[in-house]
């Protein structure tokens, strides 16, 4: 069975993803706002959160070349480190970009959900390091078969899903989230061409069937608003 997934953000009130750019509130002190993020997530009682591959890149900052096969590759099987901890850091990387110097993002176990095409090098590099992998199909994008990989192998009841835009509008489109959790920061970024909290191509309409179901709402310190909808599919697409 697939973990329960909510979808936790913050964004700008124009809907915008980058905090950095957000514009200075007024009376409001940026430290307490920022921590709104983690407090909030904690009362989720998840198992642990995914990004994807280029927000896990700014945490690891080992970043290089695609590690994949041409050709079809042996069966490959799930690694799960014995003595791994019990918190998770899950970053989507179906081409095996990324490169970790230890097992661990803060205290959060790494687990590398990847595409089955990735080298043996690349496997055994992640085995060497304690860095645990699943597999999400062959290219590393059916992310279906990567979330039921984390429940069946590693146990996972509830995830959080913390960005950036591109692998929110992937997991959208999949029907993957059942929650959204949105921290509306009291900032604006108003520049076109950023990128919003849910990005994806104008092809793949990732809100397209989707339906959000209001569950409450709550102001927080500093004029932070914490929105929260169930996310189901649309009984009636007009
Ligand atoms: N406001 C917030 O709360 C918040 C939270 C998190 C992140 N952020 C910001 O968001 C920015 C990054 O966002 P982003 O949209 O550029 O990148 P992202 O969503 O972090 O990562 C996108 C990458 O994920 C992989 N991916 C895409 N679709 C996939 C699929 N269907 N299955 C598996 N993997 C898939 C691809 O990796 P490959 O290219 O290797 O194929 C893709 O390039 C960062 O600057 C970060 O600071 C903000």
């Amino acid at each position: 069975m697939r973990p329960r997934i909510i979808c936790h953000m913050m964004s700008s009130v124009d809907g915008k993803l980058h905090p950095s750019r957000y514009s200075k509130p007024q009376g409001a002190d940026k430290r307490i706002l920022h921590a709104h993020y983690d407090r909030t997530a904690a009362t989720f009682a998840a198992d642990g959160w995914m990004v994807g591959r280029v927000t896990m890149a700014e945490m690891v900052k080992d970043e290089r070349p695609a590690s994949v096969l041409a050709s079809a590759s042996a069966p490959r099987v799930p690694w799960i480190n014995p003595d791994r901890g019990a918190m998770l850091a899950i970053g989507l990387d179906p081409n095996g970009k990324l490169h970790y110097a230890r097992p661990t993002v803060g205290d959060e176990h790494i687990v590398a959900v990847l595409g089955e095409h990735v080298t043996d090098a690349y496997l055994a590099e992640l085995r060497d390091t304690g860095v645990s992998y699943v597999f999400a199909g062959r290219d590393g994008r059916d992310l279906q078969e990567g979330v039921e990989a984390l429940g069946r192998e590693l146990g996972t009841r509830r995830l959080l899903l913390e960005g950036g835009a591109a692998i929110n509008a992937a997991f959208l489109k999949a029907g993957l989230i059942d929650e959204l959790s949105l921290l509306v920061y009291p900032g604006i970024d108003g520049v076109a061409g950023v990128q919003s909290i849910i990005e994806g191509p104008e092809a793949a309409r990732p809100g397209y069937g989707q339906s959000l179901s209001f569950k409450s709402v709550d102001v927080l310190e500093g004029g932070m608003v914490w929105l929260r909808y169930d996310v189901t599919a649309a009984l009636h697409i007009d």
